[in-house]
């Protein structure tokens, strides 16, 4: 049985002082929840989120990037070792929007996968297509593609620690979200291709969140779906909506 999971990605938003109002809004729904709950916070809110959180269990910290070194001279980067100091538990790898504004490419997302789960971290790897592949018909060869690209190297053994979410480019940040039926056509796809890299067992044990413009309106159904497993909340977790949604979420 796989664990769901709702995962808030603040992107840049809130300050620390900030990031601690939104935690004390959010944190009691997220504490009874059913399922997992991780905050994806910016590297400077992590010490004061972390605190607030002190005594949370069913909520975890997360970031949202990290270097794919274990350190040196890279100006303006911060390492997993950095990271798991701080109480980190979870990383966003390959975001789309660090495709897109930070040259992030299949190359890096698997250095970066490889050197998160070597510091024991939880990689949430992003994966999806642009509008204009959507309408071309390509979007699980792309998908495809990404998800072969970032696992290359990865053992077996690790292959389940990793969340893989499904965002359509399309429907990040745009209040279009894809319907249930067609993200749950990817996430099913998603886990084929897990399948065929690493047998059937695997696949059935890693977890496959969807995002793009979730919210509390359109999350029952989705996470109604047998292959998505959580989702992945830009805009709707900086207010109470990420609230409705974590209490939405069945066992
Ligand atoms: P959104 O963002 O929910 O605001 O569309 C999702 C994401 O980018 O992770």
């Amino acid at each position: 049985m796989r664990k769901n999971i709702i995962a808030g990605n603040w992107k840049m938003n809130l300050t620390p002082s900030e990031s601690k109002g939104l935690v004390n809004m959010l944190k009691d729904a997220c504490e009874a929840a059913k399922c997992d709950v991780v905050f994806c916070v910016p590297y400077v809110d992590i010490d004061t989120v972390t605190k607030e959180l002190e005594g949370c269990k069913n909520i975890a910290v997360g970031a949202q990037n990290l270097h794919f070194e274990d350190h040196g001279a890279y100006t303006g980067e911060v390492s997993a070792d950095m990271l798991k100091e701080m109480g980190v538990k979870y990383v966003i790898i390959g975001h789309s929007e660090r495709r897109q504004y930070f040259g992030e490419t299949d190359e890096t997302v698997n250095k970066k996968i490889k050197m998160a789960l070597r510091k024991g971290l939880i990689p949430i790897l992003c994966v999806g297509e642009t509008l204009q592949m959507k309408d071309d018909g390509i979007t699980i060869d792309h998908i495809s593609i990404q998800i072969k690209r970032a696992f290359r190297g990865v053992d077996s053994e690790d292959v389940d620690r990793v969340i893989i979410a499904y965002e359509p480019i399309w429907a990040i940040g745009t209040g279009r979200t894809a319907s249930a039926y067609q993200a749950e056509e990817v996430c099913a796809g998603i886990r084929a291709i897990i399948g065929d890299i690493y047998g059937d067992e695997i696949a059935e044990n890693i977890r496959i969140l969807y995002g793009g413009s979730m919210n509390s309106e359109n999350c029952e159904e989705l996470m109604a779906m047998p292959d998505i497993d959580g989702g992945l909340i830009g805009g709707a977790s900086l207010k109470n909506d990420f609230n409705l949604i974590v209490n939405s979420v069945r066992e």
